[in-house]
């Protein structure tokens, strides 16, 4: 019998929730430097069986930034920690390719993946938000296509500096002393518009080939990157038939590569919000909103916007503004919910302060499985990006409360079967281009 089709799950951690005004639920714990909090949370998710964890990234900082985001630890750092106390979930971070050096991100990366036995991934990002070039000596940040040009040549340098070394170097012959097998050393010579880099890698072939590559952008061009080298698409959804297209598109699109099209995973990001009845659910949201800053808000809204909102009227339908180069998948998706529903500006800043703009589901475990499935059985989704209002207890409600759900209705797995992220995810590891 065939096995039937998984679910795929994933955490986004963000320390101090997603909600903004998670940290001050009663029994949250707060903070993106707060090690212990982010351990537990790692091996609930991996008690709960999830495919991978991922740590979100900037390199830059504003006092009004989300409260997740403001102050926090650097993660490719951090997942080299977490390797350390988990055994099967996969560890995933973003690392952008507009501000690192290929040669610097291929060694992190890489032994990420060495000291995790083949559980790293890559959110490649080309950087959402520019004032991070203030913190660089690389003059203005580049424009929105130009970014995705750099970041398609970033990835052929990691990939090419992963492959200077084919599998199987090491000889560690003690008897004729060869160490390693020189001749499985190559040297990548790359000199692209972009870049220009030498190699070798001083580094064997990880255990993975490459990091499991994901990708989050929605217009044109990130579609483009996605479709060509993403393994796993994040997105914003609020519609589930929009959904299905999004889907839909970056399947066809990727096989326009010579892709297949199951080796890309689409995984919409979800907040749930679980209580023992819906109205006990609905009364937690209340809460979260009396609790919310309305400035720190706006300011999350006005980044996913791409505009400064301060001079708008809070009560007046959101204003028509032209799409920007920032965020534009998040842009897209607030723009379409503000018309469908006729929001106002304050209504629209507080779906953002609670999701930022993700899919928002508010009920029992039930309820919260129910809507899981549905996207799934649609064709929406091969599995979600859990995005939890706030850290730990509306985590661990998941883990406890809605993944038995799932795995009861044989909608996700009971145990590991494999031991990379590669397995988790039913991708196959990329064979070095010289052994292929
Ligand atoms: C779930 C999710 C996570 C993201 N994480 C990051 C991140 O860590 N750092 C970052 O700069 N951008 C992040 N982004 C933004 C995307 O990389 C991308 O810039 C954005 O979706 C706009 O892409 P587009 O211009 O192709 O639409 C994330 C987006 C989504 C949906």
């Amino acid at each position: 019998m065939p096995t039937p089709r998984q679910m795929h799950l994933g955490v986004f951690i963000l320390a101090a929730g997603h909600h903004i005004a998670g940290w001050r639920m009663p029994g949250a714990e707060a903070g993106s430097e707060n090690l212990p909090l982010i351990r537990h949370i790692a091996r609930t998710a991996e008690r709960g069986k999830f495919d991978l964890l991922f740590l979100a990234d900037a390199v830059n900082t504003r006092p009004d930034m989300h409260p997740s985001m403001v102050l926090r630890l650097e993660p490719l750092t951090l997942l080299a920690a977490l390797a350390m106390v988990t055994e099967k979930i996969g560890l995933a971070a973003t690392a952008s390719t507009t501000y690192t050096e290929p040669y610097n991100l291929a060694r992190y990366l890489g032994s990420i993946d060495h000291m995790s036995n083949g559980r790293c991934g890559w959110n490649i990002v080309t950087g959402a938000f520019a004032d991070a070039a203030l913190n660089f000596n690389r003059g203005p940040h580049p424009e929105h296509d130009e970014r995705y040009a750099i970041a398609s040549e970033f990835v052929e340098v990691i990939k090419g500096l992963l492959d200077t070394c084919e599998d199987g170097i090491w000889t560690l012959d003690q008897e004729s002393g060869k160490f390693f097998d020189a001749a499985k050393m190559h040297v990548l010579n790359h000199v692209g518009k972009y870049f220009q880099v030498r190699g070798p890698l001083n580094m064997s072939r990880p255990p993975q080939g490459y990091p499991v590559m994901i990708q989050a952008g929605a217009s044109e061009a990130g579609r483009d990157l996605a479709a060509k080298v993403a393994e796993i698409v994040y997105a914003v959804h609020q519609d589930r038939e929009v959904a299905r297209a999004f889907s839909d598109d970056l399947k066809r699109r990727a096989v326009g590569f010579g892709r297949s099209a199951d080796h890309i995973k689409i995984m919409p990001g979800v907040s749930a919000i679980i209580g023992g009845t819906e109205a006990e659910a609905k009364a937690k949201l209340a809460t979260l909103g009396e609790c919310a800053d309305p400035i720190v808000a706006l300011q999350v809204l006005a980044e996913r916007l791409g505009h400064d909102l301060t001079s708008y009227d809070l009560d007046a339908p959101v204003p028509e503004l032209p799409p920007s180069g920032i965020m534009r998948g998040h842009a897209v998706t607030l723009s379409a919910l503000a018309k469908k529903e006729n929001l106002t500006l304050r209504q629209l800043r507080n779906v953002v302060a609670a999701t930022m703009g993700h899919r928002l589901i508010v009920g029992t475990p039930e309820q919260v499985a129910d809507g899981l499935q549905d996207w799934f059985e649609a064709g929406a989704a091969d599995g979600f990006n859990v995005m939890p209002p706030w850290f730990p207890g509306a985590f661990d409600d998941f883990v406890d409360q809605v993944v038995p759900i799932l795995q009861k209705r044989g909608l996700f797995r009971e145990e590991y079967t494999g031991t990379t992220l590669r397995d988790h995810l039913g991708l196959p590891r990329p064979a070095h281009p010289l052994q292929r």
